[in-house]
């Protein structure tokens, strides 16, 4: 935490819409529609997306985020891999891929709106070889994000994932996520204990720090902003499980890059392959992926 935002690039108020990535931390691609998604080689980064809608970027990025390493970017999609959380090897949480510098794919892909980046090397304590791809399509409502990681090497790897949404929404407390009722979950505020959700839609009221098991895929988790008129769908591909998260106020002033109120302004929503681990086979390749939509309520 620590209050406003002190020096570093002006973060939009309302989900990044202000962000103006300088070269040296990020560029703009611009798609179909007018829709652009702002994003940074430093841990092949989405640090904004604004639709074609014109309503204002919908991903949340914190006024005092650091773009360089050891620190991963607070806000837009930070990728956890090898590790969700504390759930894998290593002791750095969420992995290493989102603190990496990746490599931007030259010439870009083909079409309006896209942007690739690879990763091809960890750090000594993980070890296995690996070569991580992601692609990045920005275009009229939708921002479609697509990893996928190879196992080059002679053994199995195991690994959990997830692509750390934060959504930008006005205010939290009229935030819900939708699409989660009946499903299992594993409550990180309770040492994971496991419980089922009762209620129609997640709302927040305090600190929200869930792993929902097996979630539905293509479209019915939705984050609705409801102070700001807008929601956003979720269609995922190859990732069961989404964290919800908001930090509420006091994890937020123990956190040295955000600030003490921004948890008003933000909820994650994270689609992840966390339970069971993902096992990739020596020789084989994991893809995996989310498209989100933008919607308006009225
Ligand atoms: C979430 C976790 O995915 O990430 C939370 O469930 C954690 O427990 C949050 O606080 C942010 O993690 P970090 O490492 O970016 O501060």
């Amino acid at each position: 935490g620590g209050g406003g935002g002190a020096g570093g690039m002006a973060a939009g108020g309302a989900g990044g819409a202000g962000w103006e990535g300088p070269p040296a931390e990020g560029r703009w691609v611009g798609g179909a529609g007018g829709a652009r998604a702002g994003v940074c080689e430093h841990g092949a980064h989405v640090c904004a997306w604004e639709p074609a809608d014109g309503a204002g970027g919908r991903l949340f990025l914190s006024a005092r985020a650091a773009y360089a390493p050891p620190r991963a970017i607070r806000g837009g999609v930070p990728l956890c891999w090898p590790q969700f959380s504390d759930l894998g090897p290593l002791a750095s949480q969420h992995g290493f891929a989102r603190n990496s510098r990746w490599e931007a794919v030259e010439p870009a892909p083909p079409g309006p709106g896209a942007a690739s980046f690879v990763l091809r090397e960890g750090p000594p304590e993980w070890g296995r070889p690996f070569q991580a791809r992601l692609d990045v399509r920005v275009g009229g409502q939708d921002l479609d994000i697509a990893f996928q990681v190879a196992n080059p090497g002679p053994e199995a790897m195991e690994f959990t994932f997830a692509l750390h949404t934060y959504f930008a929404v006005d205010d939290v407390a009229g935030a819900r996520v939708e699409g989660l009722q009946g499903c299992r979950y594993l409550d990180s505020l309770r040492e994971r204990a496991e419980c089922t959700e009762a209620e129609e839609a997640v709302t927040f009221r305090g600190e929200v720090d869930r792993i929902y098991l097996d979630t539905p895929s293509r479209g019915e988790l939705r984050v609705v902003d409801g102070a700001g008129g807008r929601a956003v769908r979720i269609l995922k591909r190859n990732l069961p499980d989404a964290v919800v998260w908001n930090p509420w106020e006091e994890k937020s002033r123990r956190m040295g890059d955000f600030g003490d109120d921004e948890y008003h302004r933000m909820v994650c929503v994270e689609a992840g392959a966390i339970q069971p681990p993902v096992r990739l086979e020596a020789g084989a390749t994991w893809q995996a992926g989310q498209t989100l939509r933008a919607e308006s309520l009225s």
